[in-house]
């Protein structure tokens, strides 16, 4: 089948098998390689895109729901102002990036604040995390990353803290 979709801001068609993963698509039809094939199951997160302006796991989607969808990948988000407030707060918050988890970890913080520009308590925000894998960095880090991007973010665009 011949898919038609918007990816990252441009309308593309592909040529493919109703069930091919999205992630499949993105790196092997679109040489888009910041989503990683990590666990294939949804547990990792490193797949992760922006997919109908909501954070998915690009290793669940069938390329027959990738008709007429809007995606997101980091390459396409790393152009963006918010993208330069997330890379500001991991630095403020002493998380770091490997390359790997990126897509998952950054994503999901923009996915977080989208929906909440002020985020909730920490409880909230870790149930937010769930759905990411870092090795390398402690919840409680990326819960006070969250918070440090949504301060930068709030004076970025208000010019003032959150
Ligand atoms: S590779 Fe998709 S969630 Fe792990
Ligand atoms: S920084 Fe990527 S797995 Fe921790």
């Amino acid at each position: 089948m011949t898919i038609a979709c918007t990816l990252n801001h441009e309308t593309v068609h592909i040529q493919t098998a109703p069930h091919t993963r999205l992630i499949d698509l993105l790196r092997e039809g679109f040489s888009l390689t910041a989503a990683k094939a990590g666990c294939l199951t949804g547990d990792c997160g490193a797949c992760s895109v922006i997919f109908n302006r909501t954070v998915a796991k690009s290793c669940l989607i069938p390329g027959f729901r990738v008709q007429d969808s809007t995606i997101i990948t980091l390459e396409g988000f790393a152009k963006t102002d918010a993208y330069k407030d997330i890379l500001n707060g991991f630095a403020a918050a002493g998380v770091v990036t490997c390359g790997y988890c990126d897509s998952g970890k950054i994503l999901t913080m923009e996915a977080i604040l989208a929906k909440k520009p002020r985020p909730g308590s920490r409880k909230e925000i870790l149930a937010e995390l769930r759905g990411i894998r870092c090795r390398c960095t402690e919840p409680e880090s990326l819960v006070a990353a969250v918070l440090a991007i949504a301060d930068i973010r709030q004076r970025r665009l208000y010019g003032r803290r959150g």
